[in-house]
């Protein structure tokens, strides 16, 4: 990267924060003495960068549990290198408490999160988020912003454990809630499980969404490097958000924006480490819509493409079976980064205004089991791969799926479908006695997309039956339109584009159809006429809207594919925002 100290030093008068706070008019009169009414001396907050604190913490939020006093470090390094620091709250999209999903609210953090820094005077910006969504939300309306911005993740909780074994937040869950339905816990292990594997605040600490997401923004360049696997609660987690807070306000004078981290080679370097790190499906939504947003051009065939090089390297459940806790003492992000050095461009820059390279020196591997090197992969590509892209007559805009987390003997298969038309059906009839199922079938459960659910929720890692359940089948190919938790497993074929809801023909399959999916080259269909599927489209009705107001109406109208990240139409390239009028 061209040096910060060689580039064009922000002068004083060119602070944005000035247009509020310099004039002598009424309107900087009022700007002024609001900042002074809440205990400020003029001293404190005049000619200085304004650092907006952009904070998701909620009550609701278990992972952002810590971000209030978070917020606090953080306000201690901007004021240390002479910034004035002010906390926004923003919408917390805390996984698991908010329903449908908060998938439906990322776009809407986007959203607040470029309006709470275009509306105030902000000259830079420490986003705080971490669990799932709030990763993407803050950053997708960061980049649209353009000023100045450094992403703070908020840290995996500690390790889990009951009675001697890890557990894992979310792939233990489902673990032990099967072994629940087949009778091998007790409802009493149940109910001492609740409090034993989510121990402190800190997102989810296995390689789901929030993991994945935190290390690949990281590895993108967005955070002090390694920021990502410091534990929530480990001192060290504050004094990296004091640093946040600090480097904010250098950025600022450096002009260092967003724009200037988030190149071609910053993608590129975060689909390497998505794939080595076996990360969620989901990434690859949040991927295209922070490309979208950045104006960099990438798609899927691209992520496979990456995919089909970079074994999975971390150790960690789901593919694994260590959590983050084990990779932040292996040495974390940047022991992982080192080991993928060959595959990525080192030269790209960070927001500690040096590169990649440079913020790796003197890095190493602590635990070569946690942290694997190409040679010694946790899945080698012959078993199973982080993302694989399927097309075909179900999915013409393409599905995905995480092969590394099935089983290698379902990745060719053929059998019969059986079709669910959202949720309830799914509930109703999944565990019937009588239900027509054997292993070799396919299960179909569509309505769970975007425009269908609404918000794609993380519906597709369907349930074995019951019955199944009991004669030992563990694993079935399954496809959704929908999503699926980054700590689950399973062959779940995801994102199908286009969607049920919006006559994808996903909503013509009928139970009994043969599906074909044949993971290694990259196909999925069902075996049915051409001319059979031309009858059943024209038969086809779109289904009746369910809402009629409120802010899933605007979703609804806006949304875009999974291919293309489920961005809102109207904020996706890099058309500038204008600045408000102050008058
Ligand atoms: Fe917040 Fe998993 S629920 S990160
Ligand atoms: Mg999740």
């Amino acid at each position: 990267m061209n040096n910060p100290a060689d580039r064009p030093r922000k002068r004083l008068e060119d602070l944005r924060s000035r247009r509020w706070y310099a004039s002598a008019d009424i309107r900087g009169f009022a700007h002024r003495q609001r900042t002074q009414q809440m205990g400020l001396r003029r001293e404190e907050f005049m000619d200085k960068p304004v650092i907006g604190i952009v904070n998701t913490w909620s009550e609701m939020s278990p992972c952002h549990a810590h971000l209030r006093d978070r917020a606090e470090a953080v306000k201690r390094g901007v004021w240390q290198a002479g910034g004035y620091p002010v906390e926004l709250p923003a919408l917390s999209v805390g996984e698991v408490m908010v329903k449908p999903t908060t998938m439906l609210y990322r776009n809407l953090l986007a959203m607040e999160t470029e309006e709470l820094l275009r509306s105030h005077p902000i000259d830079g910006a420490v986003l705080l988020g971490g669990c799932d969504k709030s990763t993407p939300g803050l950053l997708m309306g960061a980049i649209s912003m353009g000023l100045p911005a450094i992403f703070c993740p908020a840290g995996p909780m500690a390790n889990g454990h009951w009675r001697g074994t890890k557990t894992g937040a979310g792939t233990h869950t489902k673990k032990y809630w099967e072994e629940l339905r087949l009778g091998r816990i007790t409802p009493q292990d149940w109910v001492d499980l609740e409090s034993r594997m989510t121990r402190t605040a800190g997102t989810c600490n296995t390689m789901g969404t929030a993991s994945t997401m935190t290390s690949i923004v990281d590895a993108m360049g967005m955070t002090i490097t390694g920021a990502s696997s410091i534990p929530a609660t480990d001192s060290g987690h504050a004094r990296m958000a004091s640093l946040a807070g600090e480097r904010a306000v250098a950025m600022v004078w450096e002009d260092l924006k967003p724009a200037d981290i988030l190149g071609r080679a910053a993608f590129m370097n975060g689909l390497a480490v998505y794939m080595a790190l076996g990360g969620s499906s989901n990434a690859a939504i949040h991927l295209l819509a922070l490309a979208g947003r950045a104006g960099v051009d990438l798609d899927l065939e691209t992520m496979a493409e990456v995919s089909r090089r970079i074994p999975v390297l971390a150790n960690l459940f789901p593919s694994g079976n260590c959590l983050m806790e084990d990779f932040f003492f292996a040495g974390g992000l940047k022991a992982l980064l080192v080991k993928l050095r060959a595959h990525l461009d080192l030269s790209a820059p960070t927001v500690e205004g040096r590169s990649l390279e440079d913020a790796l020196a003197g890095t190493e591997c602590w635990d070569d089991d946690v942290v694997r090197s190409m040679d010694d992969p946790v899945v080698p590509l012959s078993k199973g791969r982080t993302l694989v892209l399927l097309k075909g007559n179900l999915a013409p805009d393409g599905a995905i799926m995480k092969s590394s987390a099935g089983e290698p003997e379902l990745l060719r298969h053929e059998g019969p479908a059986l079709v669910f038309d959202g949720p309830q059906d799914f509930r109703a009839r999944i565990d019937a006695p009588d239900l027509k199922v054997s292993a070799d079938t396919v299960l179909v459960l569509r309505g769970a997309g975007p425009v269908g659910a609404p918000g794609m929720p993380e519906w597709g890692n369907l349930q074995i039956p019951k019955k199944l359940q009991e004669r030992g089948v563990t694993d079935m190919v399954r496809i959704c339109d929908g999503r699926m938790s980054g700590t689950h497993y399973g062959t779940c074929i995801l994102h199908v584009a286009p969607e049920a809801a919006v006559g994808g023909p996903l909503a013509l399959l009928r139970t009994g159809d043969t599906v074909r999916l044949d993971a290694e080259a990259g196909t999925l269909d069902m075996l049915v006429d051409d001319d059979e599927i031309e009858r059943r489209r024209a038969q086809w009705r779109k289904p009746e809207p369910r809402y009629t107001r409120s802010f899933v109406t605007l979703y609804q109208a806006h949304v875009t594919q999974a291919d293309r990240g489920c961005d809102f139409d109207f904020l996706m390239g890099t058309a500038p925002v204008p600045e408000p009028e102050i008058f």
